[in-house]
């Protein structure tokens, strides 16, 4: 092990956050086993993240200095005395969550809420602000604590056909997935998705899988809501007029209205909503503007009385840049009222990846599920600083990109 750890350089490529709109490529100090149950992975592929764009802009607690990325895959490199399942040569990805395994909520599967990693929280993450002591992925080498927890082996090689699939495993398919396990998606369903991001977009895949029968996708990016179409969704363009109305009038002049019996006219949305958008959403009369509530109240309305939301989506519950006083400190207005009198359930959080990520990666093996139709770029380490700028601005066809720290810059 000791000889492992020498025949490496003490210094790697890393992303590091500088200042809001600035990352840098930098030399920063190699990882090293801190714990006896730590792995070293050497990242094949590291992705940058809808997330990452609020630690980007300096919509979260300063973060300078801090080595980005927490959608992260690669091969082991080293392992602690303690680990036991996986060896160097193995090919793992890992979830964005870093969690114990033992603790309260560990053991009931909240991987996302593990109570020991954080000293500051309930939250342990790689590379992300308020999320621990952990550097991120967007580099040569990733230190994994509890290794034979976190790490899902992975068949096949580096670089092979389903590299970029198996990345997606690391955040935002099972996030996707997700979204639709808290909306209660089963076959059959009517599912409304807000976001065609690579979440929004992964959710409306994942509808697919479980069977639902009419899926909406809104966003204004016509890159993304092409994509949404391509998987047999149907895209929504929120500046072409009211969502929730065009949702309304597609949706009556489907052959289910004539299946209507007297009273369900009063249910002309859908039964399940999914947010993939979060705090950082436009006002629709104004999309140049944020209006952080306009998600939450365009599904309040949208959802069919007695229907289900599921928010991944995220809302920060403190915003340094927050269009008004209250959002600063994560206090929004929206229609409670009205997600009561409709017997609504709204259900929200991070993604406990762990519950899912093995599920999802048999999906992949098997040929039932290619995640990576999401994946627009795949670059080298040295063009993330642009590729930040350009996922930042929603360019038309950055709809998600990936670094390769092992390639080097054209
Ligand atoms: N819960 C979790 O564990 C988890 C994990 C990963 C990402 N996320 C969050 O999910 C959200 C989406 O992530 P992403 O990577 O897809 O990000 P993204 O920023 O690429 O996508 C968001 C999309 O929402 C669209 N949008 C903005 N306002 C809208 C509106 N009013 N109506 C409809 N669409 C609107 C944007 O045009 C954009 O395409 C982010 O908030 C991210 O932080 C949560
Ligand atoms: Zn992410
Ligand atoms: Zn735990």
């Amino acid at each position: 092990m000791v000889g492992a750890r020498d025949a490496r350089t003490p210094i790697m490529k890393a992303v590091v956050y500088k200042s809001p709109c600035r990352v840098e490529v930098q030399d920063v100090t190699d990882p090293r086993l801190e714990a006896p149950t730590d792995v070293i992975v050497k990242i094949t592929t590291s992705g940058i993240c809808g997330s990452d764009l609020h630690m980007y802009e300096g919509r979260t607690p300063s973060m300078e200095g801090m080595v980005l990325g927490h959608e992260n895959m690669g091969v082991i490199e080293e392992v602690g005395t303690a680990v036991v399942s996986i060896k160097k040569g193995d090919r793992v990805v890992i979830p964005f969550n870093v969690s114990c395994g033992f603790c309260f909520n560990c053991e009931r599967g909240f991987t996302n809420a593990c109570l020991t990693v954080n000293p500051e929280g309930y939250h342990g993450g790689y590379g992300y602000a308020k999320m621990g002591p952990f550097r991120g992925g967007q580099a040569e080498y990733l230190r994994v604590p509890y290794g034979d927890f976190n790490c899902l082996k992975l068949p096949g090689k580096p670089g092979d056909g389903h590299e970029n699939d198996f990345l997606l495993l690391s955040d935002v398919f099972p996030t996707g997935y997700y979204g639709t396990e808290l909306a209660g998606v089963v076959p059959g369903a009517t599912v409304a998705v807000f976001g065609a991001g690579p979440v929004g977009l992964l959710a409306a895949y994942s509808a697919m899988l479980r069977g639902a029968a009419e899926v909406y996708v809104i966003d204004c990016v016509q890159a993304r809501l092409a994509k949404a179409s391509d998987i047999g969704a149907i895209p929504i363009d929120f500046t072409q007029g009211d969502p929730v109305e065009q949702i309304f009038e597609l949706r009556s002049t489907t052959a289910f209205v004539e299946a209507r019996r007297p009273g369900e006219e009063k249910m002309p949305g859908v039964m399940c909503g999914i947010d993939a958008v979060g705090y950082q959403a436009r006002d629709r009369e104004q999309p140049e503007k944020e209006r952080p509530t306009q998600v939450l109240e365009d599904l309040i309305r949208v959802v069919n009385p007695t229907g289900r939301i599921g928010v991944v989506g995220v809302y920060m519950p403190s915003d340094p840049g927050a269009p008004s006083d209250a959002a600063k400190h994560g206090q929004f207005q929206f229609p409670l009222g009205s997600l009561f009198e409709r017997e609504l359930r709204l259900s929200t959080g991070q993604t406990p990846v762990k519950r899912f990520n093995r599920f999802l990666r048999d999906l992949i093996i098997a040929g039932r599920a290619r995640p990576s139709f999401i994946i627009s770029h795949r670059l080298p380490l040295a063009e993330a600083p642009d590729a930040y700028q350009k996922f930042d601005r929603r360019s038309d066809g950055y709809t998600k990109v990936v670094l390769d720290p092992q390639r080097q810059a054209a």
